[in-house]
């Protein structure tokens, strides 16, 4: 056995990745529940791809059929009903994680020096994550999936000279059709897994490179003992994956009471209008995504100019991509950033969650202002944030982390 072993390592080093990425990986033993985020993504990822591939072995991909064939998993399918809701809830539990994973990043400045791959790649998988989640919400051909897919496509068409052409080349047809639905099932099933599990093994490979912040920022690899162990590092293996465990177990315990419980959550999960197919003569009363695309559908709505909207919602992702040079701190954690870096990060929060109860709202005067006045508070808070970053008092950072 073990010279199988030695000659498996010689030619494929398990052992030396373990060992790497594992029982000789040091992390800093101050991290605290934001740091499981990580972790759950991995899991909720895992939920999806095992979950979706069970569904796409009784779901038909086609404009006649696929409704009726989501009602066949949900009523005759051994378990159906449980895949399809691991799969709906999942998918926004998975937002609700990636952002908790992302408000981290903002409160203990992660995508910092030398970081700055690690959020980029993480931004690509966000961005990635969006748009596997707007293909696969068409695939039950409800009347949201429908018209949800025809509202966003159309905001191709308001790109000037080649944006008409563009929208009927990403729809394949004059009008969201069964052409439609067969290519974002062929995106949504192969192309963009595959490229986002490419992403993150990309982004974990990144991070295990220069190893995880912590929440105070402090970096521990400057402090080694005579065997060249990081002072304030303990091995990922046991104690992390232990830590872990126990979070994946409280989180899989509430997890699945809203998979048994409360499925579609109020309507927030898995919308009412979906449960009617799609109807091409009928448009619903009020058209709107899903939760977790609402901040920026909000940022879309309060702009009165179409294409000026579609900037506008493009720039509020896209200068998520350049946080990492934004940010001039001579510290990376909120903890010993100043009171600007603190207020100015607060309200962008409260501004996100606003746009995205605001972006649930059917659109009015009063709304819309209110989502111009969070649309500054969000852009301000990058904006401006050169400016206050550099400026502000910091306090200064410890060397090795504090016992608390
Ligand atoms: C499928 C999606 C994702 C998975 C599976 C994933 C996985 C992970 C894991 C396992 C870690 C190490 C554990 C931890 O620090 O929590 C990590 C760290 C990190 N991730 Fe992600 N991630 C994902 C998406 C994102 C996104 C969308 C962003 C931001 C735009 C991001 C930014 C980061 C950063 C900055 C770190 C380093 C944190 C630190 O060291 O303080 N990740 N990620």
């Amino acid at each position: 056995m073990r010279g199988l072993l030695q000659w498996i390592e010689a030619r494929l080093p398990v052992g030396r990745a373990w060992r790497d990425h594992l029982s000789q990986y040091y992390v800093p033993n101050n991290l605290n529940v934001f740091y499981l985020f990580g972790s759950l993504a991995l899991l909720m990822l895992l939920n999806q791809l095992l979950t979706g591939i069970w569904l796409t072995m009784n779901y038909t991909p086609t404009a006649e059929g696929a409704f009726a064939s989501i009602e066949y998993i949900m009523r005759d399918v051994e378990y159906g009903w449980l895949l399809r809701y691991l799969h709906s809830t999942g998918a926004s539990a998975f937002f609700i994680v990636i952002y908790l994973h992302m408000f981290r990043g903002l409160l203990y400045g992660s995508y910092q020096k030398p970081r700055e791959l690690v959020w980029v790649f993480g931004m690509s998988i966000y961005l990635l994550l969006m748009a596997e989640a707007f293909m696969g919400y068409l695939l039950p051909w409800g009347q949201m999936s429908y018209w949800g897919a025809q509202v966003i496509i159309s905001l191709f068409g308001a790109i000037p000279i080649v944006g008409a052409d563009l929208a009927q080349w990403i729809r394949g047809d004059y009008l969201v059709s069964g052409v439609t639905l067969n290519r974002f099932f062929a995106l949504h099933v192969v192309a963009l897994p595959l490229l986002i599990v490419a992403l993150v093994v990309l982004h974990i490979l990144a991070l295990h490179e220069v190893g995880s912040n912590n929440p105070d920022g402090i970096d521990i690899k400057r402090l080694r003992d005579v065997d060249g162990k990081p002072l304030d590092g303990i091995a990922f293996h046991p104690y992390y994956t232990v830590k872990d465990l126990l979070g994946v177990a409280v989180f899989l315990f509430v997890f699945s009471a809203v998979v048994l419980f409360f499925p579609q959550m109020g309507g927030y999960f898995l919308e009412p209008a979906n449960f009617e197919p799609a109807n091409v003569l009928k448009t619903p009363e009020h058209i709107v995504p899903v939760w977790y695309f609402t901040p920026f559908y909000a940022i879309l709505r309060a702009v009165p100019d179409k294409l000026m909207g579609v900037l506008a919602m493009g720039f509020a992702i896209a200068i998520l991509f350049v946080l990492p040079w934004l940010d001039r701190s001579p510290v990376k954690s909120m903890r010993y950033k100043g009171w600007m870096s603190r207020t100015a990060l607060a309200l962008f929060c409260i501004a996100f969650v606003t746009l995205g109860y605001l972006g649930m709202q059917p659109a009015t005067a009063i709304t819309t202002w209110v989502a111009r006045v969070c649309m500054a508070l969000y852009f301000g808070y990058f904006l401006a944030m050169p400016l206050y970053t550099r400026r502000e008092v910091t306090r200064p950072v410890p060397d090795r982390v504090p016992r608390r």
